[in-house]
């Protein structure tokens, strides 16, 4: 494939490259699962391995990043990985489907004021996720960023139609999470992980 010449785009223009899963049964029940930035995919790959009825979509900034996970998913013979190359802000709205799950680890904080709209976390973004998940789908939040955690949690707290699904919307022990290569990176280094998962009603 060849990478689109992203300095012509404006991020919000930025076309979007599809790698569908390849041809294989699957049902309308069949579960969709969405991993926003899967990086080295170690987490999209184990979801395809321990799930094979559902479909799980990678969507992912970075060309060679993206280039890497259909090497992957094609050495590996995963049926149900379909791969989306793009700014997740431009693709969530366009998927065609209702989702059962979103997972967002570890995206990048761009902690300086004047990246701040490179941060993909935003009401913005919640509301596209909110709107692409079923009823009783759910969205899960994990980063090494405290700030990050606090302001994304108020934007949910914030919206009636999210429930947390812990005792509190930020936890820092969770241990359903995958270990990612960010996290396992960050908890090396001694850093405190937030985890946020929500149900949409
Ligand atoms: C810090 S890495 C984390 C990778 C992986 N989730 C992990 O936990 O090891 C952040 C990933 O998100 C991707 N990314 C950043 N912004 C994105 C966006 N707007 N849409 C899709 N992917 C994005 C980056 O290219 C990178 O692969």
């Amino acid at each position: 494939m060849i990478a689109p010449r992203l300095t012509e785009y404006s991020p919000w223009e930025m076309p979007l490259v599809i790698a569908p899963a390849p041809a294989r049964s699957s049902s309308a029940q069949s579960p969709i699962i969405i991993e926003i930035g899967p990086g080295r995919g170690d987490f999209l790959f184990h979801l395809a391995r321990t799930d094979p009825a559902a479909i799980i979509c990678g969507i992912e900034i970075k060309w060679r990043r993206f280039e890497k996970l259909r090497e992957r998913r094609e050495r590996d013979r995963l049926a149900n990985v379909a791969l989306i190359y793009g700014d997740a802000r431009v693709a969530v709205p366009q998927l065609a489907c209702l989702v059962d799950k979103v997972y967002v680890q570890f995206p990048d904080p761009w902690p300086k004021r004047r990246h701040a709209w490179h941060r993909i976390l935003d009401a913005e973004f919640l509301g596209s996720c909110a709107r692409r998940l079923k009823t009783g789908g759910e969205i899960w939040f994990i980063t090494d960023d405290k700030l990050y955690a606090e302001s994304t949690a108020a934007l949910f707290i914030a919206d009636p139609g999210w429930q947390t699904y812990f005792a509190q919307p930020i936890v820092t022990n969770c241990p359903d999470a995958f270990p990612t290569h960010f996290a396992q990176k960050w908890r090396a280094e001694g850093r405190t992980i937030y985890y946020q998962r929500y149900k949409r009603s």
